[in-house]
């Protein structure tokens, strides 16, 4: 993987002060507990929480279809990694199929309800994995509600249903009454921080995914990102968003130009919204801090989004992220078109991508406007799981610089509690 933030760059004094705050956050990662926040990386040494969602996973191995009942940090990481290294069609070719049970959206309940009653009438092998942290999230309580009715009619249903959640929640002892397979979040592992733990690690492995190798990745993330200096792209990245965002540039877009990342897009923009948007400081004091994630695909957003980008308002920094290893498919030449678009004909997709890109970047440059570029190698497991582990560690840092909690999210909490009140009639 490679970083290059030479369009993005801040002062001497600005890194400095920048990495003085950091470093406190990096003591904390080094100190990483599961009886502490940092939950999320000493989690990458339990070996027996990812053997478990391993040898779970394998139990299911000649399963069809695998249903993903779950929302927010219960499903996005797993999309993303599963959208990254298996393809962006991976759904219609994938053994199992997956499909996402998110939210309550009636006609997509309908759809997944007919393609659940099929594979049941066709006598093939279905799990349904519910996670929920809380266990008591509305949506995923809602979707769980609706298709075990449908589950119910396969013999032996309960051994077709897997719940991941927390040790203790409402969720956990009904699973534990009915007897369904269950996995652990661990306690201090919030959301948005869970891939690494059997939210992400049990789908990705029935999915085929290697979570041994996506491990590595995230553990090789953190021999770097835990060095004080240049070479941290994680400091770098948060320092860089902390210094533009007090410049007026508050909107963060990821220009991923591949479409296999798309999910990822989504996965940080959650990570980078949940976790730095937040009312109040760490000592209380109402500042109502954050950056705003954005999602942009390349080339295809250029042809929506560029113009706004390039001409409208200047508040915005972007990070690139390009893909160097990809299938070498060449334009063919063709006398009949040859006349329509000049020195594409014998090229590759990838070399017309990469000037698409570079041209983007260089009008970038030209209107002084901040990015950030990060080149994958490829997009299999270890490179992934860096990448993410990487951006975990680069959220964590921003948040100290802004002086806030990464790790709650009152106002989630805020709209959980108004729907329960209105459905409730009160
Ligand atoms: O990151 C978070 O904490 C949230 O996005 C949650 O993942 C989301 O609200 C779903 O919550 P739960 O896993 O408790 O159902």
């Amino acid at each position: 993987m490679n970083y290059d933030f030479t369009n993005a760059s801040v002062t001497q004094a600005a890194f400095k002060a920048g990495m003085k705050r950091i470093g406190k956050t990096m003591d904390l990662v080094e100190k990483a507990a599961i009886d502490n926040h940092f939950a999320f990386i000493s989690e990458l040494e339990d070996y027996d929480l990812i053997n478990r969602a391993g040898a779970l996973a394998k139990h299911f191995q000649d399963a069809d279809i695998l249903i993903v009942c779950g929302i927010g940090g219960s499903n996005l990481g797993t999309m993303a990694i599963a959208e990254a290294v298996l393809g962006k069609h991976y759904p219609l070719r994938n053994a199992p199929q997956v499909f996402f049970a998110e939210t309550v959206d009636a006609n997509s309940a309908r759809e997944l309800e007919s393609i659940l009653q099929h594979a049941i009438d066709a006598k093939k092998r279905v799990v349904l994995n519910v996670i929920s942290k809380s266990g008591t999230t509305t949506e995923t309580v809602a979707l769980f509600t609706f298709l075990i009715e449908i589950m119910k009619q396969l013999p032996e249903y309960r051994d077709h249903i897997v719940v991941t959640t927390d040790k203790g929640s409402k969720l956990w002892d009904t699973a534990r009454q009915e007897g369904y397979h269950m996995l652990e979040i661990p306690k201090n592992v919030g959301g948005r921080y869970s891939v690494f733990t059997p939210v992400g690690l049990f789908p990705l492995a029935l999915l085929g995914i290697d979570i041994q190798e996506l491990i590595k990745g995230a553990v090789h993330a953190m021999s770097y990102c835990l060095k004080d200096g240049k070479k941290n792209p994680a400091a770098l990245g948060a320092v860089a968003l902390w210094q533009y965002s007090k410049k007026g540039k508050r909107i963060h877009d990821s220009f991923l130009f591949s479409q296999q990342l798309e999910s990822l897009g989504k996965w940080y923009r959650q990570l980078l919204a949940e976790s730095c948007g937040k009312e109040n400081n760490l000592r209380n004091r109402k500042v109502n801090a954050g950056i705003t994630p954005t999602v942009s695909i390349g080339s295809t957003d250029l042809h929506s989004m560029g113009q706004l980008y390039l001409d409208g308002p200047q508040d915005k920094i972007t990070t690139f992220i390009e893909l160097d290893k990809q299938e070498e498919v060449y334009i063919p030449n063709n006398k009949n078109l040859a006349l329509l678009v000049d020195n594409i004909q014998g090229r590759t997709m990838k070399d017309i991508m990469k000037a698409i890109l570079d041209g983007t970047a260089e009008s970038y440059k030209k209107q002084k406007m901040p990015f950030m570029r990060i080149t994958l190698t490829d997009t299999t497991e270890k490179t992934i799981g860096e990448l993410m582990m990487m951006k975990m560690l680069e959220t964590v840092y921003l948040a100290s610089l802004l002086d806030i909690n990464p790790f709650d999210q009152p106002a989630v909490e805020k709209y959980k509690v108004e729907t329960r009140r209105i459905l409730a009639g009160r």
